[in-house]
């Protein structure tokens, strides 16, 4: 389907937020830069603080500055701004729903196409789809529109089943584009490119060959001046729910027939389906030391800051291999990725080591930073009789495309969203299901049968009886990805 050559127009709710001025901007002036943004576009920020058109732009200026990278340049900033302008209002307000029609309309002069984007405060976009319904501006009278909801979707299950059926009452899922940054980032796409672009993984790629998958997402922040929202939230909520659900998706999936929307998450879904309920006993939630002093959080807070879970999928490809999935606030290093443990040859005509250990193949998918693929294997040692080392074949974004080369994943997202396709967007089903996996662990720890959220020190790689979740199978939590990695 041919995209419109109409005019188009992104709203951006809760335009004063850091994510405007951080990652929305950023994005769009780059693809403005790109000369990927259509011929004719309006940015219109919306939010409650009275800014000038003159002010908001110039908070702009200083995020751009600041996260486009190298990119920044006066003179094509100048003319990206050109595009962008300021109305004040209140979410809640159904009033300001038409004088912000009317604004947009008076940028518009003529029919166009609306992304509208919500990013907001989660509470504000029950009032905000609900006020954007009664207002007619969802009606695809004079060009699509089209609505971006920016995580979280819903609390839980329940609040999740709700938003969208609201959603739904006044926008059809077919204009709905829920975001999830991860997939949006070019090494998570990559993951379908390694899996189903090559021959000669997906051969490999089952119960029969894989011993067990590792998927890590640490971080070294710790909640910042976060604290409000996240100690209502939760790393389950933050973290697992979305981004590491939807790794363990590309990575598990089956193949789609094709690259497009439906067939794609047809397939999550099917996956995510298939991850049989987690135990608590195969759960970990842990705080790290000196959260609860942190301003905005509950004195007696219970929140988790790292999660470690072991789950396994029951279908014809993965029966029997264990995932062990974790992520945490305040870790020793920044490092998202997927490692890829295989079994050990079925015989062994060669010495092993001293310690009488044989180390397997892995192959680790370095999500961020150091974006890249490692295969590590075996080789001979030369000048030796039998003695073998273990050796990386390594792909690296850096030296293969250029420093830098990396888009932020939200120029993809907002480009994908302007141009009608949803393939990396998190479909209606798709959220519940990913809530349904979470949910029942979210419950259980409200329960008096669940183990205690523990504690771990800032800077480490988290509590210790995450560890002991792994020794219980004989295993240990690896990662692959910088040059130090065993
Ligand atoms: C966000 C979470 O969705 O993802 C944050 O709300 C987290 O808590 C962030 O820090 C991580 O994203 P990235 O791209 O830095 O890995």
């Amino acid at each position: 389907m041919a995209e419109s050559t109409k005019a188009k127009t992104i709203v951006i709710f809760g335009a004063s937020g850091d994510l405007t001025h951080r990652k929305l901007i950023p994005a769009l002036y780059n693809l403005y830069r790109k000369k990927r943004l259509p011929e004719q576009f309006t940015i219109v920020g919306v939010s409650r603080s009275p800014f000038t058109r003159d002010e908001f732009r110039d908070k702009l200026r200083k995020g751009a500055q600041e996260f486009a990278k190298n990119a920044f340049q006066d003179d094509s900033w100048g003319s990206f701004a050109e595009h962008v302008f300021y109305n004040s209002g209140n979410a809640t307000e159904r009033g300001d729903y038409e004088k912000l029609d009317n604004f947009l309309k008076s940028c518009e002069g003529g029919p166009a196409d609306r992304l509208y984007y919500l990013s907001t405060a989660p509470s504000l976009y029950v009032p905000t789809v609900e006020n954007l319904g009664a207002a007619g501006m969802t009606e695809e009278n004079g060009g699509w529109r089209r609505i971006i909801i920016e995580k979280p979707f819903g609390y839980d299950l329940e609040s999740a089943r709700a938003l969208n059926k609201l959603v739904h009452k006044v926008f059809d899922e077919s204009q709905v584009y829920r975001i999830d940054h991860y997939l949006g980032k070019e090494t998570a796409q990559n993951i379908l490119f390694l899996r189903f672009a090559n021959t000669i993984f997906e051969p490999v790629w089952n119960r029969n060959y894989v011993d067990n998958i590792q998927i890590t997402v640490a971080e070294t922040v710790d909640v910042g001046h976060r604290a409000e929202y996240y100690d209502s939230s939760g790393v389950l909520r933050d973290m697992f729910q979305n981004h590491l659900l939807q790794l363990l998706a590309l990575v598990a999936m089956e193949p789609p027939a094709s690259f497009n929307a439906t067939a794609l998450r047809n397939e999550k879904v099917k996956l995510l389906s298939s991850i049989r309920p987690i135990g608590l006993h195969d759960t970990v939630l842990a705080q790290y030391e000196g959260y609860r002093q942190t301003k905005g959080v509950a004195p007696e807070s219970q929140t988790p800051t790292y999660a470690a879970l072991k789950l396994y999928i029951d279908n014809w490809r993965w029966q029997g291999v264990p995932f062990y999935i974790r992520s945490g606030k305040a870790l020793a290093v920044k490092t998202s990725q997927i490692r890829i443990r295989f079994q050990p040859p079925p015989h062994l005509m060669f010495n092993r080591r001293n310690d009488g250990s044989f180390t397997p193949n892995t192959l680790s998918i370095c999500i961020q930073p150091n974006e890249g693929i490692r295969l590590k294997f075996e080789a001979k040692v030369p000048d030796s009789a039998q003695e073998t080392l273990s050796v990386n074949m390594d792909f690296q974004y850096s030296t293969t495309f250029g420093e830098g080369e990396i888009p932020e994943a939200y120029e993809r997202l907002l480009l994908d969203a302007l141009n009608g396709d949803a393939a990396l967007f998190t479909r209606s089903d798709e959220i519940e299901t990913l809530w349904g996996i979470i949910n029942p662990i979210l419950d259980g720890y409200q329960t008096n049968d669940a183990p205690p959220v523990v504690s771990y020190p800032r800077g480490s790689w988290g509590p210790a009886e995450a560890e002991a979740l792994m020794a219980r199978d004989g295993r240990v939590w690896r990662v692959g990805c910088s040059r130090e990695d065993g």
